[in-house]
């Protein structure tokens, strides 16, 4: 067969709006998705993308406008109807039911049938076959919750491909894998292309566009700003279309800006839960510090166990060169430690609370008189945060719930800006953020550390760590394997060590 892509549309988005209270979503959006091609959504946070697709699979409806699929009007009312049309999802937060095993996940709404009662072979042979077809090799009969995310996210995507998919729309697939992953994931889309797959995929991971698109859309505040061929544009152009401008550099450092040499955060010996290592490291007054690592190095178990998030079998933690105790999260954020989570939803909002009562979730004594909340001043808080970090909401008072997802990983980064931490430890704290954001989230960063406090950020990113940390340090299965100053930041070199090649 040759290239499947042709100038057919399965999909024909005709003056699409959407309007929610206070917000307009989408604004007389067009759009054409060819049969067989990769398309590749991108755009601010809020910008419209996830409504866009939420329309298109009939979890609600649009105002206005039109959608054609393969020429005939086309109007899902649910996502039932969406997915009998063949329109197949991975949201951006998984959907499973994590006490159902994988096979009863796949194939949920279309369980094989003998008689009244379910057909357990064939669905045990059927969930192999689809398994297979994205590589990943566990027990039908597991339950969910015991998958790591990115098995989860494979269940997710077999379960979109089990049955007739026409289209498969990907909304952030990344967001949660390591670079192994993803390429797997990028293989599996290959090979359901040449299968005659029709692909949306959104993603903030800009350079992903030339690793599997055809085709990019760029959202802007609700509106098309325009769709290219990949091969007709770069990054800096597609950057320019999202946010409206020219943008001189990813990452502000402030090179007049020097640490000093005063530890704020030693962490002497630590032993963390199934790790034999000990772990050893400072963090200096106005720093920002890294860690690098492949997933799997204990990074998060390690900022989770000085947090006193996770038990901390062993070794000392110095706050200013003090031994404190710390035995839960609330020991750290008394003694002016806090951690931003990379798991949000569970760990770092109350979603069904406005975005005000959010934001000073961790600094209540700061918005209270004699023991009462000041409603008026928690209000004029959030909306100084709301405006400094562009949170797009119509005021502080929309509950959380109703943010865009990278809306709501920035509620989480002010809410514990607003909390007078001296140390912050930030756990990936912009994944799922566009560009421009990314950038005032450094700039507050800088803010913080001109105010005498050390930052500690562990991120995937390497490049984002290159680009903003004054020193990274390296860990490899539980161990610190490695440190490189800003003067000798190599990718390579961290890659070394993070593999522990010399
Ligand atoms: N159910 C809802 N109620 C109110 N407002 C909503 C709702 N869903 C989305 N919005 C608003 O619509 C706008 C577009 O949101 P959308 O989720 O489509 O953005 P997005 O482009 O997917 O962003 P992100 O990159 O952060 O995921 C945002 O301002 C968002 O707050
Ligand atoms: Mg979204």
């Amino acid at each position: 067969m040759m290239n499947a892509v042709n100038d057919a549309n399965i999909l024909s988005i005709k003056n699409v709006s959407k309007n929610f209270p206070g917000v307009c979503a989408l604004s007389d959006v067009s759009l054409d998705i060819r049969k067989g091609e990769v398309h590749v959504l991108v755009g601010e946070n809020g910008a419209g993308k996830s409504t866009l697709i939420k329309i298109i699979c009939g979890f609600h409806p649009g105002d206005s406008g039109e959608v054609l699929l393969e020429g005939v009007h086309y109007a899902p009312e649910t996502p039932r109807a969406a997915m009998d049309a063949g329109i197949r999802v991975v949201y951006q937060e998984f959907n499973l039911l994590s006490y159902l095993s994988v096979a009863e996940n796949i194939f949920f709404d279309h369980l094989p049938r003998k008689g009244p009662l379910v057909d357990k072979k064939k669905l045990h042979d059927d969930t192999v076959k689809v398994l297979r077809r994205v590589g990943l090799d566990v027990d039908p009969w597991q339950p969910v919750e015991l998958l790591g995310v990115a098995q989860m996210q494979l269940v997710e995507i077999a379960k979109a491909i089990s049955s007739k998919c026409r289209v498969l729309i990907l909304d952030e697939p990344t967001a949660t894998l390591s670079p192994s992953e993803i390429s797997r994931l990028f293989d599996i889309i290959r090979t359901e292309k040449q299968e005659g797959l029709t692909v949306i995929y959104i993603s903030h991971h800009l350079n992903e566009i030339y690793d599997i698109g055809d085709r990019v859309t760029v959202l802007r505040n609700g509106e098309i700003v325009g769709t290219k061929s990949v091969k007709e544009i770069d990054i800096p152009q597609i950057v320019s279309m999202m946010v409206g401008r020219q943008m001189e550099s990813e990452y502000p450092f402030m090179d007049e800006f020097k640490q000093t040499d005063i530890p704020i955060l030693e962490v002497k010996r630590l032993r963390i839960a199934a790790s034999p290592h000990e772990i050893s490291f400072a963090l200096k007054q106005g720093e920002i510090l890294g860690i690098a690592g492949l997933v799997g190095s204990k990074r998060t178990e390690t900022v989770r166990a000085i947090f006193g998030a996770d038990a901390r079998l062993g070794g000392e933690i110095l706050l200013n060169g003090k031994m404190i105790n710390i035995l839960t999260p609330k020991d750290a954020v008394e003694h002016g430690i806090c951690l931003l989570t990379e798991d949000r939803k569970s760990q770092g909002l109350i979603l069904d609370m406005q975005l005000d009562c959010n934001i000073s979730l961790a600094s209540i004594d700061k918005v209270s008189k004699l023991g009462l909340i000041d409603y008026g001043e928690e209000r004029r808080q959030a909306e100084r945060f709301t405006a400094s970090l562009a949170i797009k909401t119509p005021s502080v008072s929309q509950l959380v719930r109703n943010l865009s997802g990278g809306n709501q990983q920035k509620a989480v980064i002010a809410k514990w800006m607003f909390s007078d931490a001296n140390v912050l430890i930030f756990d990936e704290p912009t994944r799922g953020i566009d560009v421009g954001a990314k950038y005032e989230i450094y700039l507050l960063m800088w803010d913080l550390l001109s105010r005498g406090k050390g930052i500690l950020i562990v991120s995937s990113d390497l490049n984002e760590l290159m680009g903003i940390c004054h020193r990274i340090i390296v860990f490899s299965e539980g161990q610190v394997s490695g440190e490189v100053l800003r003067p000798e930041f190599e990718q390579e070199r961290i890659l070394r060590y993070a593999y522990r090649v010399s």
